[in-house]
């Protein structure tokens, strides 16, 4: 759904109207002129704060570092877990951006033989108005100590004082000696609206994760990643709609000929050897939802914090997967995802009724493309409000008859839920709006200061916010949820607008209701004056003039979105701008405009967004806590859908995430747009969210914002098809970009989702494995291959799980594509090529060139694996009534083994599942065992395919449990051995018992 473009000239321009739009749009003016008066339209100025100048940008400002005392320790406390020690300025304050605490507490606590916890806070909490707010567990939780014991840990806190900057710590991974986390030698920086600690870095560090972002998977050495909620289209390198201060850092090592070791600061080029490399990787993660900032520098990662406490989580690892499942136990494990969800999605903003969004349905099922889940953008709403339908275009009645024909065909129906709530017009009777009533009798809305209901601006027009702080809230959005499902009963829900976003600058609703509802301060796409003007890439024109306009509009829009960070850095130096900057207050925090200025996207942090000094019911400053917005939110969704539907697994996909909001919902990558660098930026993208803890992720399909074409459609309904979620979706006015547009394009969706629906099973099972222990599903080739230096940056590629490697084309005009297949330069891998089952050849060099024309995306098993596998068919469950088939795929010492996870995909505490292990030794072989009762898909065995087979079998006839069966053909030239005709073995229950299959 659209935020407020980023740059609204990126986007929305004058002239060019493209058929489709010139079409769509008055139809869906017409329907809404009916049921509209003439609005007042928000002023565009209301969403303009304050001129800042972002602190990393200012040449004058005060470094902390050179002005501030740091603190000296005293009165040592060791403990059974850990210790406690007192922390005092070491001289006088500095105030730099905020008020010196005198006095600190540091609690350090070794939790786990993995886990340490360090904490520094003030040592009195005093009025959190006056000075600070300090996270509560009962929002976020904290990592405990296990036992009341000292842990035999693998990481040591240790601590001294320098002459020069006083106290300063390390963390020190005990097994490999490595100092993974330094302050000393650095000044602690405690104020109440300014928080710093520097660390040591090694040349080169390589650090993941501190999302969200737009940035390549690794993040590099020079990069400032702001953390604060914000809605914005998608631009590169600037803080985004997640917050998530978690980074995974890796370190590799190269072995010497004596055996020495060294730590590898430079890149390393791909052709070297990786057998002489090692690698470490450990976590850091820092419970705060405040605004805050973390700077990338050559030598050293410096954090910054607008409030809060220090409170930092060390994972000593020592492996990307060991650091994953020790970062989840702290902020909780993924939800058990419904089988469905993994089916494919199709939205758009523009569906406007019923019939246009049935037409869809239908014309998938006519061009036999698989569709699980239609979704409906903010179309439906009644003038955009929440749990209210437009009655003329989605009437309650017509569209509980058309979720009853989706169910009848095993599909599904996701509705959009903003954020924000419409407060109606005083004065209009036949304004009311009940959702609003019981918010605000509840007293479950967001405040002013003074107590009075703080109003702000999103799509209905003035609104209110709830304060998911509240009981009474958490009770209000249940009943809103419930009652809505009576009408429509949704399969899941689409939480939008959470960071949360606002049109306005403070309260703008104060004492304007009576002009409800407005419009907001900026033009919808396709609106008059607004329509999209661009091309899309590589549009392939006859006419040299529009050609050459077209083409420097798309650069100008390339241009302008990756340059962002430059741009405002010039902006920076001209000297005729005046900044508005404060000082320190002793006693008294600006939350509106800290002194320390963030280098948010917005600029100022109330704009385009709640503003901090927005007030919870219980006195909690929304500027202590923004962050968390996006994130309760989708916890009180998911409780919600709960409750509606008791035995189902809620299906929640939300935009503003936090550590821990993969217990409830997924994520969508947000408003990106129709450019082939979005479809790259995807990977990286996902990959973060693999490492937040938040696994259930993918991206608008073909592109949000701007024109698809049929070419790079065409390449990304083929690698989403490997992402976790997969969802097409478009903006308003666009071009449509629905699979069946494009010829190429049902062609080329069918083919991957073909080989997606065989890989369903083991998707499945790697969700389950990520909800039961913490596995992680899309994998970096350097997560898997950490003795690799020349991959720890690589993400053009990646896998699904362990076993399936996914090289797409992401470059317009391309037809083929260069990758790796990790460890098969070296010997140590085996690849299979998806499609034709062969082994792939052993390359000269590590690098190759595959060949990928349009239609064809690169997919291969890694050897090791086996995968049982179902069909495609239009739906998941059609699907699940399919025949298995195994396909065994031998590593370099000819094993391989499996795991299925099997239950009824969507009970919250299924009463029966089963557990298969597949394993195989030498070709030919295979046996397997299965544990548990549940028998919904017991089902036939169609066929089981051996591959990287060198010499056909001497005697080709196949035997199940001892009994002759089916008919085996050997294929040399594949090299696979394809046993058919098994339907009738196992009494046509393939996971009816455990089985062996021999030659
Ligand atoms: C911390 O580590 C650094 C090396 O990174 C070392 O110079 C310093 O002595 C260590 N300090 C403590 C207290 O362990």
């Amino acid at each position: 759904m659209l935020s407020f473009s980023f740059l609204p000239s990126f986007l929305l321009g004058p002239c060019l109207a493209l058929a489709q739009s010139a079409t769509s749009t008055p139809a869906s003016q017409a329907s809404s002129a009916t049921s509209f008066a003439p609005q007042f339209t928000v002023p565009s100025e209301a969403d303009e704060g304050a001129t800042l100048l972002p602190n990393i940008n200012d040449e004058d400002a005060p470094n902390a570092q050179d002005r501030c005392p740091g603190y000296t320790a005293s009165d040592v406390k060791t403990s059974a877990t850990g210790l406690t020690a007192q922390l005092s300025l070491a001289g006088p304050a500095c105030n730099v951006y905020g008020t010196d605490i005198e006095n600190l507490v540091l609690t350090v606590e070794y939790q786990t033989d993995s886990r340490l916890h360090v904490n520094i806070q003030p040592a009195e909490i005093t009025p959190q108005n006056e000075s600070w707010y300090i996270l509560s567990t009962d929002y976020v939780p904290a990592g405990s100590q296990e036992d009341g014991q000292m842990t035999t840990s693998d990481l040591t806190f240790s601590w001294d004082h320098s002459e020069e900057s006083g106290f300063g710590f390390n963390v020190t991974r005990n097994s490999t000696g490595d100092v993974l986390f330094s302050t000393t030698g650095t000044k602690l920086v405690y104020e109440n609206q300014f928080i710093e600690i520097v660390t040591q870095q090694d040349e080169g560090y390589n650090l993941y994760g501190l999302g969200e972002v737009i940035h390549g998977l690794r993040l590099g050495n020079n990069l400032t990643r702001t953390l604060y909620a914000a809605d914005v289209g998608d631009p590169i390198d600037e803080n985004l709609y997640g917050s998530h201060p978690f980074y995974l850092q890796t370190k590799y090592f190269k072995r010497g000929d004596d055996n020495t070791i060294t730590l590898v600061t430079d890149e390393v080029d791909s052709d070297e050897v990786s057998g002489n490399y090692t690698s470490t990787t450990h976590g850091v993660y820092f419970r705060s939802a405040h605004a805050m900032e973390v700077l990338l520098r050559s030598n050293n990662v410096t954090w910054r914090t607008l409030g809060g406490s220090i409170d930092l989580y060390f994972f000593s690892g020592p492996t990307q997967p060991q650091v994953t499942q020790q970062y989840q136990q702290v902020i909780g494990l993924p939800a058990l995802q419904s089988y469905w969800g993994f089916g494919f999605h199709q939205c758009r903003w523009g569906y406007q009724n019923w019939s246009v969004t049935e037409d869809v349905v239908d014309t998938y099922r006519k061009f036999g493309i698989p569709l699980e889940t239609i979704w409906n953008d903010i179309d439906y709403m009644n003038q955009y409000r929440d749990f209210e339908n437009d009655q003329v275009r989605f009437g309650y009645d017509e569209g509980a008859d058309f979720l009853n024909r989706l169910h009848d065909n095993g599909m599904h129906y996701i509705p959009i839920v903003d954020s924000a709530i419409y407060a109606p017009n005083p004065e209009n009777a036949s304004d009311a709006y009940p959702t609003f009533d019981n918010g605000r009798d509840s007293n479950s809305l967001l405040l002013n200061p003074d107590g009075s209901i703080y109003y702000g601006a999103v799509w209905p027009g003035y609104t209110v916010f709830a304060d998911f702080l509240e009981n009474s809230t958490h009770t209000w959005w249940k009943n809103e949820i419930v009652a809505y499902y009576q009408k429509i009963p949704v399969d899941g829900i689409w939480i939008d607008m959470s960071e949360v976003s606002s049109f306005c600058v403070g309260s703008c609703g104060t004492g304007n209701l009576t002009l409800n509802p407005v419009h907001p301060p900026f033009k919808l796409p396709g609106e008059p004056g607004n329509v999209l003007y661009e091309y899309p890439e590589g549009f392939n024109l006859t006419n040299a003039t529009e050609a050459a306009a077209a083409s420097s509009s798309s650069q100008s829009q390339a241009d302008a979105s990756s340059t962002t960070a430059s741009s405002s850095a010039a902006a920076t130096s001209s000297s005729s701008t005046s900044y508005l900057r404060t000082t320190p207050t002793p006693g008294v925090r600006n939350v509106n405009h800290p002194p320390y200025v963030i280098n948010h996207v917005q600029g100022d942090l109330a704009v385009h967004a709640v503003s901090p000094n927005a007030t919870h019911v219980n006195g909690i400053l929304e500027y202590d806590i923004h962050n968390l917005y996006g994130h309760q939110i989708l916890q009180s969704t998911y409780a919600a859908l709960a409750a509606a539907m008791p035995d189902k697994r809620p299906f929640v996909i939300g935009r503003s995430t936090f550590p821990g909001s993969g217990t409830v919902a997924g994520h969508w990558g947000g408003d990106n747009a129709s450019k082939f660098y979005y479809m790259y930026f995807s990977i990286p993208q996902a990959l973060s969210f693999s490492l937040f803890g938040i696994p259930l992720v993918g991206v608008d399909t073909c592109g949000f914002n701007g024109q698809s074409s049929e070419e790079l459609c065409n390449r990304w309904m083929q690698l989403s098809a490997f992402f976790p979620f997969y969802r097409n979706h478009n903006t308003l006015s666009a071009n449509s970009q629905e699979a069946y547009v494009w010829a190429s394009v049902i062609d080329a969706a069918k083919t991957a989702m073909d080989v997606r629906f065989q890989l369903l099973p083991y998707l499945y099972t790697l969700f389950y494995n990520a909800h039961t222990n913490g596995e992680t599903v899309m994998r970096a080739l350097a997560w898997e291959f950490p003795h690799d230096p020349s991959l720890a940056a690589a993400d053009r590629q990646f896998f699904l799980g362990p076993s399936i490697l996914v090289t797409p084309v992401l470059t317009q005009g391309a037809t083929s594509v260069d990758g790796v297949f990790p460890g098969l330069f070296e010997g140590m891998e085996v690849y299979y090529d998806w499609y034709n089952k062969s082994a792939i050849a052993a390359p000269a060099t590590k690098n190759t060139t595959i060949d990928a024309p349009l239609g064809h995306i690169p997919v291969y098993i890694r050897g090791g694996a086996i995968l049982a596998t179902q069909g495609m068919a239009l739906t998941t469950r059609d699907a699940r009534q399919g025949a298995w088939s195994v396909i065994v795929a031998p590593d370099v010492d000819g094993q391989a083994v499996g795991n299925l996870y099997l239950d009824d995909g969507e009970s919250v505490a299924p009463n029966a599942t089963k557990s298969v292990t597949l394993t195989s030794f030498g070709s030919g072989l295979l046996s397997v065992t299965v544990d548990g009762a549940y028998d919904g898909l017991d089902l036939p065995l169609a066929n089981v395919t051996f591959l990287g087979v060198r010499e056909k079998p001497a005697d080709l006839a196949v035997k199940i449990n001892g009994v002759v069966v089916g008919e085996s053909v050997f294929d040399e030239k594949s090299g696979t051995l394809s046993v058919t005709g098994l339907e009738g073995a196992l009494g046509g229950k393939v996971w009816g018992g455990s089985w062996n299959l021999s030659l």
